[in-house]
């Protein structure tokens, strides 16, 4: 997936806002040393390097990477995959907030993250769950299929809660917390949904030629107008919210 770093900024910024609660599960405190697992562009980051904490931030994108660095150019910002983490532990604590549904090798990540935290630590986590933008993706794949004959296969990593919860234990975690959620969110404007798909599916699209592409999304918009409130449209997010401990 090959991310535009400005495109996530501007007009996603509800993922870092919505992020804030998380912040305040994770409580980090200074001297601590906490790891942020697909920082994005990195405002999440700068947060917990605001409260005294020593932050590395990693990502998979060189563009986010790059975007984080230009904006905080201060802090520790890396390329790295979070199924097979390359960066130096023991951490305190790793935090994530609305990345590792990009993650498929789940079982790797979970492994990964459990080797660099130290016995003790801690991993506060947010992230798609079971069910998350069920109705804009089964738009998405119907309006695929019916406008221009493409299949569409997720590329997401969304679990239940008891097969979360299973999987970190098997890696060596305590689970301490988890809930499933509802979060149903506003995506600004009349083109806001189509903004979206472009954003986070784009690269169903960019095979298609101009005219297929408006013919898929207007499939999709059509077959979401239940999701439209007006002015804006809400997507049907879904949130697993984990803290576990490292045993
Ligand atoms: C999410 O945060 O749940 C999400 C964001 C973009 C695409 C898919 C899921």
């Amino acid at each position: 997936m090959e991310w535009n770093a400005d495109l996530y900024r501007d007009a996603h910024a509800f993922i870092w806002n919505y992020g804030q609660s998380l912040l305040s599960v994770l409580e980090p405190r200074a001297g601590e040393r906490i790891l942020d697992v697909g920082c994005g562009t990195g405002e999440l980051t700068a947060e917990i390097a605001a409260a005294g904490a020593t932050v590395v931030g990693i990502d998979s994108s060189p563009s986010m990477i790059d975007a984080a660095l230009a904006k905080f150019p201060q802090l520790d910002f890396r390329v790295d995959d979070a199924a097979s983490l390359s960066v130096d532990g023991p951490f305190d604590a790793v935090f994530s907030n609305a990345a590792l549904h990009w993650v498929l090798r789940a079982e790797d990540a979970a492994a990964s993250m459990a080797r660099v935290i130290r016995q003790g630590g801690r991993l506060v986590a947010e992230f798609g769950g079971h069910g998350n933008i069920a109705t804009l993706q089964q738009a998405y794949a119907s309006a695929l299929a019916e406008s221009a004959g493409v299949e569409f296969r997720s590329p997401w990593y969304f679990p239940a809660l008891g097969a979360y919860a299973s999987l970190l234990e098997a890696k060596g975690f305590e689970v301490t917390g988890a809930t499933l959620y509802d979060r149903p969110t506003r995506l600004e404007g009349r083109e806001g949904l189509t903004n979206w798909y472009r954003m986070f599916l784009g690269n169903w699209l960019a095979p298609l030629d101009t005219d297929a592409q408006a013919r898929v999304l207007e499939r999709a918009e059509r077959l979401c107008e239940g999701q439209f409130r007006g002015e804006h449209w809400v997507a049907d997010y879904r949130r697993l919210r984990v803290v576990a401990v490292r045993r």
